[in-house]
């Protein structure tokens, strides 16, 4: 098993934790990549921001959600990245009921999110470890559509690349 086998079977939350939360064991994952940095991840979230703010599909649907709280956003997207990405601990939100809630929201529309997301992420990080990055990203949007759209016939799409 690679190294990046490891970390990704690691970044699995074991077997009983609560599926709305980020919940992970202590001590059991490692950091995605060593030159993965609060700065860059900070960069991230403003850069991954500003084009979302502008996107015309997504931009109705985040101004809509949180009309004053866009600060609080951002800070609080910094602290969930930094905990997928550092294994800081420091998020402890739910995503689930996050988006569960969300209204007009489309499954393609994951495939927007994820390329604005993957664009950033590559002018972001250090070659190696943007795959890394954009792999997590791309397996968490996966958990959220299946909630979001999933049925026992359906499977979330291949995302572009
Ligand atoms: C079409 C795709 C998506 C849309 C439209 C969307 C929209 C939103 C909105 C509007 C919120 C704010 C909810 C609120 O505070 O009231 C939110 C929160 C959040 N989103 Fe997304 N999102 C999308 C995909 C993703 C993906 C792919 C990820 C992770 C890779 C993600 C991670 C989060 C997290 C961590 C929160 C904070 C949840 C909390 O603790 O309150 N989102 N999203």
């Amino acid at each position: 098993m690679s190294n990046r086998d490891e970390h990704v079977n690691q970044a699995t939350p074991p077997d009983g934790e609560e599926c709305g939360e980020l919940a992970v064991r202590p001590g059991v994952r490692q950091p995605a990549h060593p030159s993965i940095t609060r700065q860059q991840i900070s960069d991230l979230v403003d850069n991954f921001y500003e084009i979302v703010w502008k996107d015309e599909r997504l931009g109705p649907i985040f101004a809509g959600e949180l009309d004053g709280r866009r600060p609080e956003h951002i800070a609080k997207m910094k602290s969930f990245w930094e905990s997928v990405l550092l294994t800081t601990g420091s998020y402890h939100g739910r995503p689930v009921p996050a988006h569960m809630k969300l209204q007009g929201v489309e499954g393609d529309d994951f495939k927007i999110w994820l390329g604005h997301f993957r664009a950033v992420a590559n002018e972001t990080f250090d070659p190696d470890a943007a795959p890394l990055v954009i792999e997590a990203a791309e397996r968490i949007a996966s958990s959220l559509w299946l909630v979001m759209f999933g049925n026992p016939f359906n499977s979330p799409p291949q995302w572009p690349r």
